[in-house]
């Protein structure tokens, strides 16, 4: 398991919109550059507390939250016995199903056979898992994919190291948002005044119709280290490209639900935080 920062509140932001976006707009081809796990023993601390456990506590009270399937999904293996996160491989496997083909890449081993496990479990029988630099496995499938609906998500440690293909992930981002697949791009700042930086630098890379949904977790401080990107005064987000208006527009009633849903959010040091989103189209 080479994910230590899973069901935190990063991912929480990063899962709601990717399953938002595959069920509104399910591709017969999803492709992902750093999979990671299948799932991972839920564990009640601090970074987790303020992640998936919160999220779970507070969504049935906020009707964007309550509705939507990352919620469902997300409650439903964490509710097993014992709990688990689901990562966003498995989340697409669950949403999708064996109508998608995928195309799974991460350098871990046991990342690997995690996700051939969950892929037998839920019978699918178009699933590769690429034990690869995901940048290069991905622009390569670019290539060969047959035509039709793609997705591809990609997210990365660093969005300017380059694989030994040559792409880093911000150069693919912009490979798949030109092609025309859906893309789901991730990142993460964990300095001050990193705001819309990610937004601007993909566009202009491409000419695509781009959508960002960016969270800010505000009131925190620099001790807090430990709970990951989640609470250190930075900022995280999701850019999607050619997506329809109708699934920008629900992925913006998340972000928006998600900031009143953390707007009595206490840190563990008893200090108030809160979720400042904001969301930005163009290209
Ligand atoms: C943050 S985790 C992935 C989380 C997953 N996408 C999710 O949202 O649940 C990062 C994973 O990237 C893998 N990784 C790191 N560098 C990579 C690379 N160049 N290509 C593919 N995978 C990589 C790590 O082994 C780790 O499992």
């Amino acid at each position: 398991m080479a994910n230590r920062h899973f069901g935190n509140l990063a991912d929480v932001w990063k899962h709601a919109v990717l399953v938002e976006v595959l069920e509104r707009e399910p591709p017969g081809w999803y492709a992902e550059t750093h999979a990671g796990s299948g799932a991972y023993a839920v564990r009640h601390d601090a970074e987790r507390e303020f992640g998936v456990l919160r999220f779970l506590e507070v969504a049935p009270r906020f009707a964007a939250l309550a509705r939507s399937r990352y919620r469902a999904i997300a409650a439903s293996y964490v509710g097993r016995d014992p709990g688990l996160y689901p990562g966003s491989a498995l989340l697409a496997m669950t949403v999708l199903g064996d109508a998608s083909s995928y195309l799974l890449c991460d350098l871990d081993r046991g990342s690997l056979t995690d996700l051939r496990r969950w892929s037998r479990e839920l019978g699918l029988h178009r699933c590769e898992m690429a034990e690869a630099d995901g940048m290069t496995a991905v622009a390569a499938w670019l290539d060969r994919a047959a035509r039709g609906p793609r997705l591809v998500h990609i997210d990365p440690f660093d969005p300017d190291v380059r694989g030994p293909g040559g792409y880093s992930a911000l150069e693919l981002a912009a490979r798949v948002a030109d092609s025309g697949a859906l893309l789901v791009y991730w990142y993460g700042y964990d300095e001050p005044g990193a705001q819309g930086r990610a937004h601007q630098q993909l566009a202009a890379l491409t000419r695509a119709p781009l959508w960002c949904g960016e969270v800010m977790v505000t009131g925190t401080s620099d001790s807090l280290r430990d709970l990951g990107r989640t609470t250190t005064p930075g900022t995280f987000g999701i850019i999607l490209a050619n997506v329809q208006a109708a699934t920008a527009a629900a992925c913006a009633a998340l972000g928006h639900a998600l900031s009143a849903a953390y707007a009595d959010a206490i840190l563990p040091d008893g200090r108030p935080a809160s979720l400042a989103f904001t969301s930005r189209l163009g290209c």
